[in-house]
């Protein structure tokens, strides 16, 4: 199997059969954030406790991309410290630049690699990462 068909795979999968989609019952950081281009939304939340995501849940609807990204950033982060999750947000955003990054932090993710060739589509795959960063940096502020 190509690797492209390969990582076509893995995003397809996550698309049609999305992780923690849902919604936290319970204590939870909130955000709902748009995709300025498209207009299409994802509502992010997560549960953390001694610094740990705990929980982490995505409501929304967008296209493939923006959908089996947010399911693979679930995925990621859940049960990491909130410094790695930070972590591989930052190397998921090399990887979308097309810049070398750390592929053992960022695991199946390298599926969405192809995205930085298509600059129209980085907005579709960094939309939940935005919203994590954003979530994470609204409760440092106490937000
Ligand atoms: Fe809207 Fe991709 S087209 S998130």
């Amino acid at each position: 199997m190509q690797l492209d068909e390969l990582y076509r795979e893995v995003i397809m999968d996550h698309y049609m059969h999305p992780r923690n989609q849902g919604q936290i019952e319970g204590d939870a950081l909130s955000i709902d954030l748009k995709n300025p281009t498209c207009g299409d939304e994802i509502t992010l939340q997560l549960h953390v406790e001694d610094g740990v995501v705990q929980d982490v849940r995505f409501k929304g609807a967008g296209c493939s991309i923006s959908m089996a990204s947010a399911s693979m950033m679930t995925e990621a982060v859940r049960g990491k410290s909130v410094e790695e999750a930070m972590k591989i947000s930052d190397e998921f955003r090399k990887l979308m630049k097309g810049e070398e990054a750390n592929e053992e932090l960022l695991d199946d993710l390298e599926a969405l690699s192809g995205v930085c060739r298509f600059p129209a589509r980085i907005k579709c795959a960094t939309l939940a990462w935005n919203a994590l960063d954003k979530t994470v940096k609204n409760s440092e502020k106490g937000e």
